[in-house]
């Protein structure tokens, strides 16, 4: 059976028990700021579960994309997933525990269904502590239907409780249900929850029938709710009688065209396969996050930070595979075909996931051939360092300098049996960030909090830039913002519609004109009105001091601002822009980036 199989099957299950099926949802959650991304089925649905009536009514089913990012560094193993897709039932105060749990058997065992074996099928159940007793009602629910009593297990809140997502609210006791993959155990205390391999959970009730309170403790709810999750890539693995997730058709064709780029054959050494492993998590993973309806870029913050993370670790492993060439776009394209009949945002993004992850890989590739080198100078000294630490601020240097990720310092250190200090890399991380902050109150606003050369290249750039809009678009075009990482720039500005392609590029081609013109970038200071009667780019609103200081590129751009900036435009490399997008009503929004030439 597929994956798609399976996903018609259970709709079709839950629609024959009276549930609608409803559609899922964005993997970025909308107005709600306290996670990142959809971590489950039933996250759309909080409010429903709280209470809110749903338009579908009170039994639903569904399946939904999902990113788990707490599990990324256990993804390499055979089933850890950080993206997967989940299906799920729910019960808005209908059906409880018996209900919930004779649909799962049935689905699971039943012939015209999965068609499990009962005898492989092992469940665990809340096994109650102080504040909450054992649940005692599903184990004898599951009793009733053929689960001997050593084929249940007891487990405490850590593994069968879930919720309440905030400090109060409703929550409740689970049963989870494993197949027994029919490994050897890997001690007399492996049972379902081991995480060693021979029991694979596929499913998941969840029984809301307490709320917390906020004095901690907990009363019973008036209306139950269940919320089951069923992991699709799981439950196909034991289906097909795979070993692991990878090796089913979700999953298979990718590996495929990573064996094909890397001439690495799966199945033939741990460390290849579990590189190989890690590059198609990520890489799906990737795809759907910049694919999706409400997708994110490549950043460092937030969702971004998180997609960065996963192509950047994909192309650290992909060298490891000895990848020197880029493959990151062949694997999307990989991802994109295997999935995108389910899920169309992917064929409708297909252009625009291709495009960023290019541009993210020729980003990464330069910085980690810098910072890799770096690392390599600096190796014989850290070797001699009885404790195995890379103090916290050489990984630090690292970072600021040549914006080389402290988990890939990590990454590399552990190779040589090194660990770094995390402790004193954020110190220093957050003593550089103190004493930015009090270089940029010293400056104007607009000056830059953080001076790596990078930033500087990318300060001047800005400039160059905001002339070159105002000779394409009009001297409509105003500032409206502007931020500098020390990977790309963004500018917001005044324009009433969407920039066009060719608008696009001939801005590119005017900025990396002047780049090529090389053009000095000087520094004067003058009382602001002879900056304005000079032409001279002044923020309106902007208070300045009596005397300000004027940048000027050459004789092409002008601008008041605090600096700093490079001393010649030829130092930036090749001005790209990666998006224009809206910022909000009237503003329109502009990443860019600097590639060495
Ligand atoms: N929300 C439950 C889970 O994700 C079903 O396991």
């Amino acid at each position: 059976m597929t994956g798609k199989e399976l996903k018609a099957k259970y709709i079709n299950f839950f629609l024959s028990k009276n549930h609608m099926q409803i559609s899922g949802k964005s993997l970025i959650p909308e107005n709600d700021p306290t996670v990142l991304f959809t971590t489950a089925g039933m996250h759309p649905l909080v409010p429903f579960i709280i209470g809110e009536p749903h338009p579908a009514g009170r039994r639903l089913v569904n399946y939904q994309k999902c990113i788990r990012t707490g599990d990324i560094d256990a993804v390499g193993d055979l089933s850890h997933l950080t993206f997967f897709e989940m299906l799920g039932n729910w019960s808005l105060g209908d059906y409880f525990k018996r209900e919930a749990i004779e649909y799962s058997f049935e689905f699971l065992t039943g012939e015209k269904w999965l068609g499990f074996s009962a005898d492989n099928l092992y469940v665990t159940v809340f096994k109650g502590d102080e504040l909450v007793p054992p649940d005692e009602e599903s184990a004898k629910i599951w009793m009733s239907l053929g689960i001997p009593a050593e084929r249940i297990f007891f487990l405490p809140r850590a593994d069968n409780w879930w919720g309440p997502a905030g400090m109060t609210g409703p929550c409740g006791p689970d049963t989870e249900m494993f197949i027994d993959t029919g490994k050897a155990a890997c001690s007399q205390e492996c049972k379902p929850g081991c995480g060693c391999g021979k029991y694979f959970e596929i499913w998941n009730d969840v029984f809301m029938q307490y709320n917390k309170k906020a004095d901690g403790s907990y009363e019973p709810l008036g209306r139950k709710t269940v919320d089951t999750g069923m992991g699709v890539e799981r439950t196909i693995a034991m289906l097909q009688h795979k070993k692991s997730v990878y090796e089913t058709e979700l999953f298979l064709p990718l590996i495929r065209i990573l064996e094909q780029i890397s001439g690495k054959l799966y199945g033939q050494d741990e460390d290849a396969d579990h590189s190989l492993r890690i590059i198609a998590d990520h890489v799906r993973a990737a795809a759907f996050i910049l694919g999706d309806e409400n997708g994110v870029t490549p950043s460092n913050l937030g969702q971004g930070y998180i997609l960065r993370r996963l192509l950047r670790r994909s192309i650290r492993h992909g060298r490891k595979l000895a990848l020197h060439d880029k493959f990151l776009h062949a694997a999307c394209e990989q991802v994109i075909a295997i999935f995108q009949d389910q899920y169309p945002e992917l064929a409708k993004n297909k252009k625009s996931i291709l495009s960023e992850v290019d541009l993210e890989e020729e980003r990464f590739s330069q910085t980690l051939q810098k910072g890799e080198h770096e690392f390599e100078k600096l190796l014989p000294n850290l070797l001699k360092n009885p404790q195995k630490i890379i103090p916290g601020r050489v990984a630090f240097r690292l970072y600021d300098t040549y914006g080389f990720p402290l988990e890939i310092t990590e990454e590399l250190a552990s190779e040589h049996g090194m660990s770094v200090d995390r402790e004193s890399f954020q110190a220093a991380f957050e003593k550089h960030q103190e004493l930015s902050k009090q270089g940029a109150d010293k400056t104007f606003k607009g000056g830059l909090a953080d001076h790596t050369e990078m930033t500087k290249r990318l300060h001047t750039a800005t400039h160059l830039l905001h002339k070159a809009l105002i000779l394409v678009l009009g001297d409509h075009v105003k500032q409206k913002g502007s931020n500098i990482t020390n990977e790309r720039l963004r500018f917001d500005f005044s324009h009433p519609e969407k920039m066009t392609a060719e608008q696009i590029k001939r801005v590119e081609e005017i900025v990396n004109e002047q780049i090529k013109k090389d053009l000095p970038v000087k520094m004067e200071m003058m009382p602001l009105e002879d900056a304005l009667k000079d032409g001279a780019i002044a923020l309106f609103g902007e208070k300045y001091e009596k005397n300000v200081k004027v940048y000027a590129a050459g004789d092409f751009s002008k601008e008041v601002c605090g600096g700093p900036h490079v001393e010649h435009t030829g130092l930036l490399g090749k001005f790209k822009i990666s998006k224009e997008q809206s910022s909000s009503a009237g503003v329109r929004r502009i990443r860019a980036v600097l590639l060495d030439t």
